[in-house]
């Protein structure tokens, strides 16, 4: 037998989501895709069992490409939960078979396949009363708003944050942690049926629309854009001189800044250990609300996509993974 026969030399495949070539959901594929190589260093590779879904990830430039060059084919999801199955030599803190959540580094493949890879940092035990569904629909957006309130708002109690797109995965998040914090959260929603639910989840003041007219110049102390790209100049406008403004998407307008004399930020999420597990005691004792809007099993993820909530609820779009056998 030719030695490229032997099953030792065949690549070990998974099934995976994945897109060969620039795009939207209209590249993504259901497919074999080799499996990530065994675990050096402090990375580990897990069992994915949920991979939850930002729509807008294929727009991101760490999606298609690693310190400038091109790494189709990509595999988007970079939220999961999961089982551990196999560690690196320097990896102390998790072993075979350890129920995990985490964050795939964004210019990494991610998780809309059987298995994923990811230095063990990125990781947290995830709790046994959490299911994997509600874990991995959280743990993206939970950990933006909890990085957002704490670290880039400079927010102290009492004071006023303009969220636009409080019904959103992020946008539900951030009310919850600056309502948390004892911020005055005023929320901006297109529709009037979600009124009651973001004013559940903490926010002090609803306004309903694209363009709010009742958003008063330099009314707020800080706002923060949970929709995506294209940060409205009144979002600016809204708040107070030498007050905070935070983009998601992409980085805000200088000039709009300037003009406003506020200061304007992006940033990008960072898994942070301490972060971690304290998202893990909180969905652990009920003490956040995740709201999953739909699931759809990882061969159908283009869909997933595709449908880009279309569903109409509020939370999270997660991909169920089941394991070969099933
Ligand atoms: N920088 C980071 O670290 C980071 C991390 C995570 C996400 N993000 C970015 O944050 C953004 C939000 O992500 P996500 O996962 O929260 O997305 P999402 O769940 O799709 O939420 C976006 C929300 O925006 C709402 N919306 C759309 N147009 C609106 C408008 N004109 N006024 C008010 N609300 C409007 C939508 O509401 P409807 O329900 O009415 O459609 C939707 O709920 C994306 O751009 C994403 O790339 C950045």
């Amino acid at each position: 037998m030719n030695i490229a026969d032997s099953p030792d030399m065949q690549p070990r495949l998974m099934k995976a989501l994945r897109a060969h070539a620039r795009g939207g959901p209209e590249q993504l594929v259901y497919e074999d895709a080799p499996l990530p190589p065994p675990p050096t260093g402090s990375d580990v590779c897990a069992r994915v069992t949920a991979a939850a879904v930002t729509f807008d990830e294929l727009t991101w430039p760490e999606t298609w490409e690693s310190d400038g060059v091109d790494r189709t084919p990509i595999i988007p999801s970079h939220e999961f939960a999961g089982v551990v199955f196999a560690v690196g030599p320097d990896v102390h803190d998790y072993s075979i078979g350890d129920q995990v959540f985490g964050l795939v580094p964004f210019d990494q493949d991610g998780a809309a396949a059987e298995v994923v890879r990811l230095p063990a940092a990125n990781l947290a035990r995830k709790p046994a009363n959490v299911s994997d569904v509600v874990a991995a629909a959280a743990v993206l957006p939970a950990l933006t708003a909890m990085e957002a309130v704490e670290e880039h708002l400079r927010l102290e109690s009492g004071q006023r944050l303009l969220i636009r797109g409080g019904t959103g995965a992020v946008g539900s998040f951030l009310i919850q942690f600056a309502h948390r914090a004892g911020i005055a959260v005023t929320a901006i929603v297109r529709s009037r049926d979600a009124v009651e639910v973001v004013e559940r989840l903490g926010a002090r003041e609803v306004l309903v629309g694209d363009e709010p007219d009742e958003v008063a110049p330099a009314s707020f102390d800080a706002s923060i854009d949970s929709v995506g790209a294209g940060t409205p100049e009144w979002l600016y406008r809204a708040v107070r001189p030498r007050g905070r403004v935070i983009t998601l998407q992409e980085a805000p307008d200088a000039a709009l800044a300037e003009a406003f004399d506020v200061d304007a930020q992006f940033f990008v999420v960072s898994p942070d250990a301490e972060h971690l597990d304290r998202l893990a005691a909180l969905l652990s004792d009920g003490g956040i609300e995740v709201a999953v809007a739909q699931t759809y099993p990882l061969s159908e993820g283009r869909a997933a996509y595709t449908d880009r909530g279309r569903a109409g609820r509020l939370g999270k779009t997660v991909l169920e993974v089941p394991t070969s056998s099933e």
